[in-house]
């Protein structure tokens, strides 16, 4: 019997219906389907004010991210490719994850975390998916073994949800089954009283 764990899903674009967010959306319909509580926290609440380090964070938008994140067993992370990159509104969103730094597991270590990025090439997905990765590490989180790049000139979302093409679809199953299964393997070792090694440096 599994245990029931979260997947928390945060990314998209100021455009409702990016296509950031409608694969973001995918990889959560799958990871639901596998039996995960998930929750979402699409372009729209992600227009916080910048973080800022020297000022408590008062926003109820930012609040709700980092408590989201904070309760979270697995993450999944969509940016679409700007200048070659991760987008400003994303960046700004996993910046606040310094909030975490004194939390029982600091930061997203612990967790798994899907990284997913949207270019209208491959070059700007390709790096933007990187960059993504590096930032997972920096923030003590497991990229899965599988990160997704897509090319919106050549893949979209049906208005059922999936991506129009079989094989990223496929890709993004695949991105819900490690994540839930890295957050099952977890749940099972935390329950077992098996501590997982939080660091605090960078
Ligand atoms: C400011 C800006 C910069 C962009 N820079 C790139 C880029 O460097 N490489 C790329 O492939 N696409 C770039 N794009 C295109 C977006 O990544 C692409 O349209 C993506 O599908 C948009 O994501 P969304 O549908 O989630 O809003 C850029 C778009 C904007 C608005």
């Amino acid at each position: 019997m599994h245990q029931t764990v979260k997947v928390v899903g945060i990314g998209g674009s100021t455009r409702p219906h990016s296509t950031a967010e409608r694969a973001l959306r995918a990889v959560l319909t799958e990871a639901r389907r596998l039996g995960a509580e998930v929750s979402l926290i699409g372009g729209a609440e992600l227009m916080l004010p910048l973080y800022d380090p020297r000022e408590p964070v008062r926003s109820p938008q930012a609040l709700r991210l980092i408590n989201e994140l904070a309760s979270a067993d697995g993450v999944v992370v969509a940016s679409p490719a700007y200048h070659g990159t991760v987008s400003g509104l994303v960046k700004n969103a996993l910046d606040h994850v310094e909030e975490l730094r004194g939390d029982e597991r600091p930061y997203l270590s612990d967790r798994a975390v899907g990284c997913l990025s949207v270019g209208q090439g491959w070059q700007g997905a390709v790096s933007t998916l990187a960059a993504l990765r590096g930032i997972t590490h920096a923030l003590r989180g497991w990229p899965t073994p599988l990160g997704v790049a897509i090319n919106s000139a050549t893949a979209g979302f049906a208005p059922d949800g999936t991506c129009d093409d079989p094989h990223i679809q496929g890709q993004l199953t695949q991105m819900a089954e490690q994540v839930t299964g890295f957050a099952r393997a977890r749940a099972a070792l935390a329950a077992q009283g098996v501590a997982a090694g939080a660091g605090s440096t960078w």
